[in-house]
């Protein structure tokens, strides 16, 4: 996820990789390291936690690691808190194999048991360093630098973009990936490798972008690809014509859509982490069936967006799992002196983890002796430390302040939750739960469906751009998808707009509605799109602009409401899933051509850690 570098040529390698690494740091990182093979053959390893400037001065800005070959890296944990020990770059026992990683070993704990029972040692909670050892296994088994890693790609499941120094292969850097970028560069002066451009379109502007399982082996002669035959494949370099900053964003005009595109990626990455044959596997969680029959009631609590998960949880818990859901604003739950059993879960939702009143909250819960389940994107910050079981969403570095993937990957957490609560409840059957995984297992295609058609909501968005007011309705989980759809186009817009449950809008508000007003109405829960469609008639009667957003098997829509997007057919409790996409793609639109600073809108700071 996050960032490495590599070099092997004439010059010295360390301040090399470090300042490709610097050329990284926007993709968010906790920890750094390094290692540099040197000239008596030994690779040396340095390590720090925090940023990059903390390994800059251990290594005098790499001068105190001398060597002409190495791989360095930036870390965004996913597997084990944020610390030096944990940091890469990892190596076997005797520091002949030693590699840095970006990505995730979904399958990282049956293989470090399979190594443990062959007498492996492990010093870190990474699965960075599983996969280390597992290249060790095979090289010592077949004593072949690729067939190493032909064997670990064959075992390992997951994302990787693995960098290994072999002690016995000096001066080269061998690597392989699947599903995390990987490039390779090189010039009269050596041999180039990173994961995203930026960091080496200082040295040349020729890369080779790696596929899928292809290995790439560095020297300072040249570089070579094999397949996973090992038999060496033709390739030809690209030539970047992107300035830097393009690049940073992968081409992206801003962060925010660039995460919106990663959206399939980090909803699938999620559920493969906790979905395994077709089973929910919640082993990382610390909660037994025993904890989730117990619990008699669930309070969720978050802020923002977060919050807004908390709602649709709502909704999807108790129609599958019947027991009682409470969701609740941190920032006033943490006054509140409620009710309670003693046996609730009180699940705390955040991306940063480090959002100050729901941590309160949490802390106020614990100290009250309710069991807590924090959903975090952030592995050890503060929330994630303070609870008692830890659901990491696994939606990589969020830079844009809106959110929008981290928004997705927690709806993934709590389906899985509401499924797996239903399941020992037993209140759905095995064929309805074993459906529902199938269908959750549908939603990235269609929300790169979705992606790309997303020239339909920008022409939308371009005739909507000098609205005044805007109210989104809806009903039930709709209900939920406005209030976040509303939250994003406040942020990043500066365009007014109110969320209401459809109902609840002629008590009062619908006196706001004038001639022109646009009401956006969300209608993917069949049992209650008329009710829906009547109170968007209300509001047209009364001069609004209506337009919807349906999932494509919805009828009855008057011809006269303007048709948003066709959304494809979601079972309804996942239904936020995909509806929210295009709400995020309407805001993201609407800043564009308004000219704001999308990924830094106005007053606003990506981590609130203050009352
Ligand atoms: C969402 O776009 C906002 N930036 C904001 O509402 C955010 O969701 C909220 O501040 C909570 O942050 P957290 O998830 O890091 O706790
Ligand atoms: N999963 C690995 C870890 O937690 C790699 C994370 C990354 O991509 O930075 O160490």
């Amino acid at each position: 996820m996050c960032g490495i570098v590599g070099y092997t040529g004439g010059r010295q390698a360390a301040p090399v990789i470090l300042d490709g690494l610097t050329k990284l740091e926007y993709r968010g990182y906790d920890s750094a390291g390094i290692a540099v093979s040197n000239k008596s053959g030994n690779i040396d390893i340095v390590k720090a936690k925090g940023k990059l400037q903390v390994l800059c001065k251990v290594t005098h800005n790499g001068e105190n690691l001398d060597g002409f070959c190495g791989i360095g890296h930036t870390r965004w944990a996913t597997h084990g808190e944020p610390s030096e020990n944990n940091a890469h770059p990892h190596c076997n026992e005797d520091n002949t194999i030693v590699a840095v990683h970006n990505g995730i070993i979904e399958n990282y704990v049956p293989l470090k048991e399979k190594l443990i029972r062959r007498g492996y040692k492990f010093y870190s909670e990474t699965d960075t360093e599983v996969a280390t050892k597992l290249v060790d296994y095979y090289y010592k088994k077949y004593n072949d630098p690729l067939r190493a890693l032909t064997e670990f790609a064959l075992h390992a499941r997951g994302s990787y973009a693995l960098a290994v120094l072999y002690k016995d292969y000096p001066g080269e850097i061998f690597a392989i990936r699947k599903d995390s970028p990987m490039v390779v560069g090189y010039t009269d002066g050596g041999a180039y490798l990173a994961s995203d451009v930026p960091a080496i379109l200082k040295y040349t502007r020729n890369v080779y972008y790696t596929d899928n399982y292809e290995i790439s082996r560095l020297s300072a002669n040249g570089v070579k690809f094999y397949n996973l035959d090992r038999e060496e494949t033709e390739k030809q370099p690209s030539v970047i014509t992107w300035d830097a900053e393009a690049a940073e964003k992968g081409g992206f005009e801003h962060f925010m859509l660039k995460e919106i595109h990663e959206q399939p990626d980090v909803v699938r990455n999620t559920l493969n982490c906790f979905v395994r044959d077709g089973e929910i596997d919640f082993g990382e969680l610390n909660l037994s069936d025993e904890d989730f029959k117990n619990f008699d009631s669930v309070i969720i609590t978050g802020c923002g967006s977060a919050y807004h998960v908390g709602v649709v949880a709502q909704y999807v818990i108790e129609d599958l799992a019947r027991i009682p859901v409470r969701v609740e604003i941190a920032s006033e739950y943490r006054y509140r002196n409620p009710v309670l059993t003693g046996k609730e879960l009180l699940v705390v939702i955040s991306q940063s983890g480090e959002t100050a009143d729901s941590l309160a909250a949490l802390r106020e819960m614990s100290a009250k002796g309710i069991k807590s389940l924090a959903v975090v994107n952030v592995v050890g910050s503060s929330i994630a430390r303070a609870a008692d079981a830890v659901f990491y969403t696994k939606a990589g570095p969020e830079i844009s302040v809106a959110t929008t993937k981290a928004y997705s990957a927690q709806l993934i957490a709590v389906y899985l939750l509401a499924l797996k609560l239903a399941k020992v409840r037993k209140t759905i059957t095995e064929n309805r739960y074993k459906g529902f995984l199938k269908e959750l297992a549908t939603l990235p295609e269609k929300i790169s469906g979705i992606l790309g058609n997303k020239s339909e909501i920008q022409k939308f968005a371009s005739e909507m751009m000098d609205r005044k007011d805007v109210f989104f309705i809806g009903r039930g989980i709709d209900y939920a998808t406005c209030i976040e759809s509303s939250l994003k186009l406040k942020e990043i817009s500066y365009i007014h707009s109110e969320a209401y449950a459809a109902g609840e809008l002629k008590h009062g508000t619908i006196s706001l509605i004038e001639n022109g007003t646009l009401v956006l109405g969300i209608l993917t829960q069949n049992s209650l799109v008329e009710k829906t469609i009547s109170n968007l008639k209300e509001t047209e009667s009364r001069g609004a602009y209506v337009a919807v957003l349906a999932t494509e098997d919805v009828a009855g829509i008057p011809a006269n409401f303007r048709k948003l997007f066709s959304l494809p057919g979601v079972d309804g409790h996942f239904s936020a899933s995909i509806a929210v996409v295009v709400m995020q793609l309407f805001a993201y639109f609407l800043s564009v051509l308004r000219g704001n600073d999308v990924d830094k809108p106005r007053n606003l700071a990506k981590s609130v850690t203050v009352e």
